[in-house]
């Protein structure tokens, strides 16, 4: 196993590049089973999760070819319509090759994923939508099983927002009889993204990227060529990157727009942030201030943002409140930052945070990915040396994060362990 050794203290500077979006990617992939034939997926970030998205394709029978960072994906050889524990586990996202399947093939069985670091993260709400659409739902040892003839248009109104539930209903729905309609669906940039392939496809849908969204399903999808949006998680990463270190980076090929909620905090923390031509400069200041955040569905500041965030609070100046409203479970980052020295508690939903104090590297190693952005995060800002293990939480989501840090000017080196 490898792990991060950190040396802190560097003020980073120069220039960084996003990759394309793991969270956009990952649904991406999963829309080509319901066309037959050659898909074209460029943009496409090298990741781990990426890995086991091509193992799931290729399990059910699609062919898979890489080429850098373009992708080539030919559905057309799909002949099991089920996706086992094995992969199910290593990835959640996975649980979303169900309704596509079922949708051409009238049929697919898929594991239950079970829980994970972050929650429970029940997948209630995709069954109860694939069920409205007219599937007959059962659950049995451990597995998912759904059948329909052919979907049918319905009016899905979702309880809570769900990125993936929304994903799933809207891929589920371009092929169903008539229209469906998606209320209180979630707004992500990465549904809209989805959406946009689909389209290209031959889906008709309308509203992606705002609460409602309609489909008119078409009998068939043919496969399409199209380039993943940028990650705006790993760009707003990159941006505590360099608030943290006090430092002055260029992060290139992000789109802002993206990372309103994230941007304004910053800048009511003292980040000065100016973007020009799709390049973000970001500066950070001598002191930061402790400001508030409350985890929200987009718009809102993103869960995926918190952790590092939380790392950027412990250098502030007084005391910054932070409240997590999406996972019940996402504060697995506060006991391992505390090693570094920091004042957190924790109350239910919310953590206080003192700042001020000067961090000091520490061996650390954290259980999901975001918690283990933090604590890189920590580490370039702590004194003397941090070592980050279990990296492959990272690996799941950042490309190569070491060596676009190292070129920022941090001293971060991976060793096998
Ligand atoms: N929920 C339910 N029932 C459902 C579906 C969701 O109760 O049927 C609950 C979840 O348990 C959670 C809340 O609704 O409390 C929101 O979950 P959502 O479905 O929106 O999350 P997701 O689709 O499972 C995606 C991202 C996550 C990101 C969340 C929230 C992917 C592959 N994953 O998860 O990304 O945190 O949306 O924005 O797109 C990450 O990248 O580190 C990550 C965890």
């Amino acid at each position: 196993m490898d792990k991060l050794i950190i040396k802190g203290g560097r003020r980073l500077k120069g220039d960084v590049t996003v990759s394309g979006s793991k969270n956009a990617a990952l649904p991406i992939f999963v829309a080509t089973i319901l066309t037959s034939g050659m898909n074209e997926i460029g943009n496409v970030p090298f990741l781990r999760d990426i890995n086991t998205t091509i193992k799931v394709l290729e399990s059910l029978g699609a062919r898979v070819e890489g080429n850098g960072h373009l992708v080539r994906i030919d559905s057309s050889g799909i002949n099991s319509h089920e996706a086992t524990y094995d992969l199910v586990k290593t990835m959640r996202a996975s649980v979303l090759v169900l309704g596509p399947l079922l949708a051409r093939f009238g049929t697919a069985r898929v594991s239950l994923p079970g829980g994970c670091a972050i929650g429970a993260r029940p997948i209630n709400l995709h069954l109860k939508g694939l069920q409205a659409l007219g599937a007959e739902i059962t659950l049995e040892h451990g597995y998912v099983e759904a059948r329909a003839k052919r979907l049918k248009g319905a009016r899905i109104n979702f309880d809570i927002s769900t990125v993936g539930g929304t994903e799933h209903l809207m891929m589920a729905a371009a092929t169903a009889k008539g229209e469906t309609v998606l209320e209180n669906a979630a707004r992500e940039p990465e549904i809209l993204d989805l959406a946009q392939i689909l389209i290209r496809m031959g889906a008709r849908i309308e509203g992606a990227g705002t609460d409602t969204i309609r489909i008119q399903g078409v009998p068939e999808l043919t496969p399409a060529s199209y380039e993943v949006m940028p990650d705006r998680i790993e760009a707003g990463t990159f941006m505590i990157a360099a608030a943290i270190t006090g430092g002055d980076i260029k992060i290139h090929g992000m789109k802002p727009e993206h990372l309103d909620a994230l941007v304004f905090k910053l800048q009511d923390a003292g980040v000065e942030i100016t973007s020009r031509d799709n390049v973000v400069r970001v500066k950070g200041p001598k002191k930061l201030r402790g400001v508030n955040i409350k985890t929200r569905p987009y718009p809102g500041f993103p869960t995926d943002m918190q952790a590092q965030f939380m790392a950027l609070m412990c250098l502030s100046e007084g005391a910054s409140v932070i409240s997590e409203n999406i996972f019940e479970n996402r504060f697995m980052h506060v006991s391992e930052l505390l090693r570094f020295g920091a004042d957190i508690t924790v109350e239910g939903n919310t953590a206080t945070v003192k700042g001020g104090r000067k961090l000091s590297g520490a061996p650390v190693m954290a259980t999901d990915l975001r918690a283990s952005a933090s604590l890189v995060l920590a580490g370039l800002a702590a004194d003397n040396t941090t070592e980050v293990s279990r990296i492959y939480h990272l690996d799941r989501g950042y490309e190569s994060i070491e060596k676009k840090l190292a070129g920022l000017g941090a001293d971060i080196v991976r060793v096998q362990e």
